[in-house]
């Protein structure tokens, strides 16, 4: 796997070149921002990150607000304040230099089991068990693992200890990583090309892409909301999420409550002519599914609150169910 690495690595924005020091806060922040997010969207946005707040410094001392707009779009916002939350207690603590070891990095917060790992072996050269999805798939397949997927974890993870190197810990994992990203992809694995090929127990059962076995999901839940969009003089009123819950310390537009049947007007923010779209937008969060009727009003007087121009609102850094909502209101 290493001398695969060597050959075919990606070149990604984290990632220190062959010989260069490595920079523990991007191998951190590209970690955290990875966790379930593609390599393709996190790119432009660790770029434009890094551009900002190329250190622990500079992000301890960034305002929440601005670090949840510049998050808007990756989804699980509890991983941005998270971020800012460690950066203060490196900065803080630890003299503004991260912790090394597994075990120091767990205590810090949104720091869990996989990017403490991950940070230890990739920044820091320890030897440590990094295993992600894509490592989770390559491990499966390599060792036959048919039992399924979570109850599966535990020896996963045990096998993919006994292959993990003393050395290059960190290089090891991100073979890996590319090698499910690439060749040993979830559903035409690229045998063909694949290092691991004359090893690998999936392939010498001949079907490897049956790996590994997932456990029936339960249906999601459906749920039902109303987002309303106020209208003052080409503003649009906007608030701020509380900071528990669901988008949690976003920008968003006002919702009423979440609710087994549409909750119609419940929760408004203002008296006013409030007028519901034919166009409905819908939504999936991890625990379920979210769809969003669209109440549109006008009002002449002044109202209390942040009043955002609609022209503008690509800046307010909006979750991207406000996006979709505000595309329905402005196409309808
Ligand atoms: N996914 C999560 N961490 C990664 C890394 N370091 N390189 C490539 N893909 C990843």
């Amino acid at each position: 796997m290493l001398d695969w690495y060597d050959r075919h690595r990606r070149e990604l924005p984290w990632r220190a070149k062959p010989g260069d020091p490595v920079d523990p806060y991007r191998v951190w922040l590209s970690e955290v921002m990875l966790q379930q997010t593609t390599v393709a969207a996190v790119t432009p946005r660790f770029l434009a990150w890094t551009a900002r707040w190329p250190d622990f410094a500079s992000l301890a001392a960034a305002e929440d607000a601005d670090v949840m707009a510049a998050w808007a779009g990756l989804g699980y916002y509890a991983r941005a304040r998270n971020l800012v939350a460690a950066a203060k207690v490196v900065v803080a603590e630890h003299g503004g230099v991260f912790p090394q070891t597994e075990a120091e990095l767990r205590t810090l917060p949104g720091l869990g089991a996989y990017t403490a790992a991950a940070v230890a072996a990739i920044a820091f050269g320890a030897r440590a068990v990094v295993v992600d999805a894509n490592v989770e798939r390559v491990v499966a397949r390599l060792f036959a693992i048919e039992t399924p997927l979570p109850a599966a974890r535990p020896a996963i993870r045990a096998a993919a200890d006994t292959i993990t190197p003393d050395a290059r810990a960190g290089d090891f994992a991100q073979a890996m990583m590319d090698l499910g990203s690439s060749i040993c992809t979830t559903r035409s694995p690229k045998c063909l090309l694949c290092p691991l090929r004359a090893d690998c127990g999936g392939y010498a059962q001949g079907a490897p892409e049956r790996l590994p076995v997932k456990a029936k999901k339960a249906a999601k839940p459906q749920r039902y909301g109303t987002i309303f969009w106020l209208e003052r003089a080409g503003q649009v009123l906007l608030v701020r999420r509380p900071d528990t819950g669901l988008l949690g310390g976003m920008r968003a537009l006002p919702t009423g409550p979440w609710a087994d049947a549409p909750p119609g007007f419940d929760e408004a923010p203002a008296q006013a002519d409030w007028q519901m779209l034919e166009q409905r937008v819908v939504h999936g969060f991890t625990h379920f599914d979210l769809e969003l009727a669209l109440a549109v009003a006008q009002v002449e007087a002044h109202q209390p609150g942040e009043w955002w121009s609609i022209d503008a609102l690509d800046t307010a850094g909006l979750p991207t169910v406000f996006l979709k909502a505000a595309k329905a209101v402005r196409t309808r």
